[in-house]
């Protein structure tokens, strides 16, 4: 356990803002009387939060004072957890899980490319941007390695991907939370080897399975294919929101601009890890399509298969085929080839139901 300590400059005093002041009382009033102490985590929290995502030592003093608590506790309790930073940190806070599995995936790589563009830990580099600290386990160790910055989390990531999402936060250009692959949620690597029956992944689909449907849900695009009533609900709500919107905007707004208004852009790859994956597999995709995902740095079926809801509306809006993603099964076919299957186009055996129809 390393040695914390206060840093030695100070703001002169601190007070909660109002409206902290009031959310501090609500959970100073969640304990019974004698045991206000037991708001202390919440309060420092929210002094950190208030002062920059560190706490000063008159913040510290001004828990202790509304908790009637001995400052020396209060500052114990600071002292003692790494979710509290004693002295100031850059607008991008990184903290680096160093613990083993992180470590045995590369975290020590990842630590090398801190050091190189950001310097020591506890350094906050002169635009004020970026500091990093190294911390234990996170728990997101089958994302390893990974790094919390501010409140979120980005997994999977490699010494050039980290240095990108450095550059992207510095430049202020929008970046992907989670994984840095397009892998959902834990999922192994190379594919699910297990429950591909309730994902309709094992060429039948959801409607034949004996297995029960995945719910309804605004995230993984496949898991929602497989509830068709809920599909074509959502697909037909969206086209409403993407016609709106897109009403909204000047006649001659750019495809990006048309495609930003309704969706988010997908994570782009530089380039292929190794070979492409030959997309003119997915029915819909031909030449002059695999060439427009290239150019948006799609290159792999796992990509298209991780694309949420956000990501297919900017798709079909950029390319100028709002809805065909979905009624062509994009996502779901992509997911089958990279899960080792079957596409429409090979001829096999393989269903994928239509959202729109059911067919
Ligand atoms: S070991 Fe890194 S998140 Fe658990």
């Amino acid at each position: 356990m390393s040695v914390r300590r206060l840093a030695e400059v100070q703001p002169e005093s601190f007070d909660f803002t109002p409206e902290n002041r009031a959310w501090a009382a609500k959970e100073i009033a969640k304990y019974p009387p004698g045991r206000q102490a037991s708001a202390v985590l919440a309060l420092l929290w929210r002094a950190q939060a208030q002062s920059g995502y560190w706490l000063p030592k008159p913040a510290i003093e001004k828990v202790a004072q509304m908790l009637d608590m001995p400052n020396i506790r209060v500052l114990e309790v600071a002292t003692s957890y790494s979710m509290f930073n004693l002295g100031p940190v850059g607008r991008y806070y990184i903290q680096l899980c160093g613990t083993t599995p992180c470590m045995l995936r590369g975290a020590e790589d990842i630590k090398a490319v801190l050091r190189k563009r950001i310097g020591e830990p506890g350094h906050v580099t002169p635009d004020g941007k970026f500091s990093w600290s190294e911390v234990e386990c996170l728990g997101a160790c089958c994302n390893a390695p990974m790094v919390q910055i501010n409140d979120d989390y980005y997994e999977d990531l490699t010494p050039e991907s980290f240095a990108n999402l450095l550059d992207d936060l510095a430049a202020g250009r929008p970046v992907r939370k989670g994984s840095q692959t397009g892998r959902v949620s834990s999922e192994p690597v190379g594919g699910l080897t297990a429950l591909t029956t309730l994902y309709g992944l094992d060429g039948r689909s959801g409607k034949d399975s004996a297995a029960p449907k995945a719910p309804a849900n605004d995230h993984p695009a496949r898991l929602v294919h497989l509830d068709e009533g809920a599909a074509h609900a959502q697909a037909v709500a969206e086209e409403a929101h993407i016609g709106e919107a897109l009403a909204k905007l000047p006649v001659d707004a750019t495809s990006e601009e048309k495609a930003n208004a309704v969706g988010a852009r997908p994570l782009a790859l530089q380039a292929p890890r190794g070979a492409a994956d030959d997309l003119q597999r997915i029915k819909g995709v031909g030449p002059v399509n695999e060439k427009h995902l290239h150019d948006l740095g799609v290159f792999h079926f796992d990509q298209i298969a991780g694309w949420t809801r956000a990501e297919i509306r900017w798709v079909g809006t950029y390319l100028a085929f709002p809805g065909r993603i979905d009624r062509e099964q994009w996502v779901a076919q992509a997911s089958n080839l990279a899960h080792g299957g079957t596409g429409p186009k090979d001829g096999g055996a393989h269903e994928l139901h239509d959202v729109k129809t059911g067919h």
